[in-house]
């Protein structure tokens, strides 16, 4: 493990930190996040607004954060806390590093329960095909998955999942236990390691399965759905700002932006690297990735007479029925999921990074002592999430099964955004259409107005001065007052005025919630 003088850790190479920062972006927010809030925002016209807000605001508040860290150095709230005292401004600033890294805790809370669902599928489907091979020979290879159950039964699987709490919380075990090994392990021996392997498996597969998605299942349907959108369904929603808070909320999550994470990486990236190049791949990546991911869900959601809004359990009902029905539904089923389970590690370790590198020290320690704060840095932090994990857990089980406390506490549920909704979803909410968006605010604004101009030119190196141009007009003007604008609205103004949370608020729950013989 190569370091620094210092101590702090660098990438190996301009490809290692590109393949960490897509592992970052690309994950759940792509394959579960996308294809539900398309499908509950009507297709096409929030894919539109969504592409509009990675190019005009995702791309130039990805470039400054990865310039913020790697001007700034040791962790994203010192990084952020030394450049505005470079510039002679208050150290306050760093308050606004200090709620991404909150953020970014809490996400790994709950993106760990979801993600130790995909776990339990991929598991599910292996020990499902084994038993096919063990009953009909290599015919139970050649078949769909799920063999010899009830359409019912197929896309009651979440519902049944939901209902077992002991599951639940061990597939969340196993996979925050991964996270928080791999990222004690540091930059190159433990995130490098695992993003190189697993990224490049993730393409091959999500490729694949898109284009036989799209040769079995309503290929043309889907991609009207997704393309061409409905200007009057729009309007209509346009109206309530909930559509532009849920795009908004989208872009954040899915480039992982606002959560101080892309400050975090850019405190490893070496000086020869082009940001605006960089930020470039991964934003052209990840929305690449999304779309394909429309295609692998959407072209079979309408070839099976699903319903598009389906809503959070839409890629746990609907998958699985496709695979049950197809040739060699089994191995695609398996292949599927574990993609999405090395999408959601490759994301859950940048998670909890942000916060292990503000725990493993500043820049002036040495090698030794920041490793050790890292390996119990990360223990702690990997503990507090799993625990924590445990309530968003036990709060989406129904209560018929466990009545615990989680099952009727609504957190925030003393703010109309939020009304009704327990643990988990009120976390999601929250940081999704909140501190994410209000985190790529203070970002655009702080590299905007108060980052010296000489200071983001040198770093963020353009290769014209328009291109530098187009950028700082971004930050300065379109994010703060585009952002802020549907932030007061979509999480303030118009829920208070309807009494309904704006953005998406559906229940993570999936029709059947219980097997029968549990009801
Ligand atoms: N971008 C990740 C995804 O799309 O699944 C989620 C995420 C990772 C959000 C890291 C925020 C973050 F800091």
């Amino acid at each position: 493990m190569a370091a620094t003088s210092t101590g702090q850790e660098t990438w190996s190479g301009k490809a290692a930190f590109v393949f960490a920062a897509v592992g970052s972006a690309v994950g759940l927010g792509n394959l579960w996040r996308f294809p539900y809030a398309a499908g509950e925002n009507g297709g096409g016209a929030f894919v539109l607004l969504y592409i509009l807000c990675i190019v005009a605001i995702g791309l130039p508040v990805l470039a400054a954060e990865l310039f913020l860290g790697r001007r700034g150095g040791g962790s994203a709230v010192a990084a952020i806390r030394r450049l505005a005292e470079a510039d002679g401004r208050s150290g306050a600033w760093s308050l606004f590093a200090w709620v991404g890294m909150v953020a970014s805790f809490l996400i790994v809370t709950f993106y760990s329960v979801i993600a130790g669902w995909v776990l339990y599928y991929a598991w599910t489907l292996i020990v499902d095909l084994f038993t096919s091979i063990a009953d009909q020979g290599l015919a139970g290879l050649t078949g769909g998955a799920f063999h010899g159950q009830e359409r019912a039964a197929i896309e009651g699987q979440l519902g049944q999942l939901l209902a077992s709490p002991g599951k639940m919380i061990l597939c969340h075990a196993i996979f925050i236990g991964l996270t928080t090994w791999i990222v004690s392990r540091g930059v190159k021996g433990g995130i490098e390691a695992a993003v190189t392997i697993l990224m490049p498996t993730f393409f091959v597969l999500l490729v694949i399965l898109s284009i036989f998605a799209m040769i079995q299942g309503q290929a043309v349907t889907a991609l009207g759905f997704l393309f061409a959108p409905d200007w009057s369904a729009l309007g209509e929603r346009l109206s309530d700002g909930s559509i532009l808070l849920s795009a908004i909320g989208q872009a954040f999550f899915s480039l992982s932006l606002g959560s101080a994470m892309m400050i975090t990486y850019g405190l490893y990236l070496g000086r020869d690297q082009s940001i605006p190049g960089s930020a470039s791949i991964v934003v052209a990546a990840d929305t690449g990735v999304a779309l394909i991911a429309g295609l692998a869900i959407f072209p079979i959601v309408f070839q099976f007479g699903l319903e598009p809004a389906g809503g959070p359990g839409l890629m746990f009902g609907t998958l699985p029925l496709a695979f049950s029905q197809m040739p060699f539904g089994s191995i695609f089923g398996i292949a599927f999921f574990l993609m999405a389970f090395f999408a959601a590690l490759t994301s859950s370790i940048s998670l909890l990074e942000v916060a292990t590198a503000f725990a493993d020290g500043d820049v002036d320690l040495d090698v030794e002592e920041k490793r050790r704060r890292r390996v119990v840095g990360a223990a702690v932090l990997g503990l507090v999430a799993f625990l924590v994990g445990c309530g968003h857990a036990l709060s989406v089980v129904p209560a018929e099964v466990a009545d615990t406390f989680f099952n009727d506490w609504h957190p925030l549920g003393f703010l109309p955004l939020f009304e009704g909704q327990t643990l988990l979803d009120a976390t999601d909410g929250l940081t999704t259409y909140v501190l994410l968006p209000f985190g790529g605010l203070m970002t655009a604004i702080f590299a905007g107005w108060v980052v010296s101009r000489t200071a983001s030119r040198e770093e963020l190196h353009f290769a014209s001065e328009a291109g530098y141009r187009r950028w700082r007009f971004l930050v300065r003007w379109v994010c703060p007052l585009f952002v802020g604008a549907v932030l007061v609205y979509g999480a303030v103004v118009s829920p208070w005025l309807s009494g309904r949370p704006a953005a998406e608020a559906e229940p993570v729950e999936t029709a059947p919630a219980l097997p029968p013989e549990q009801q």
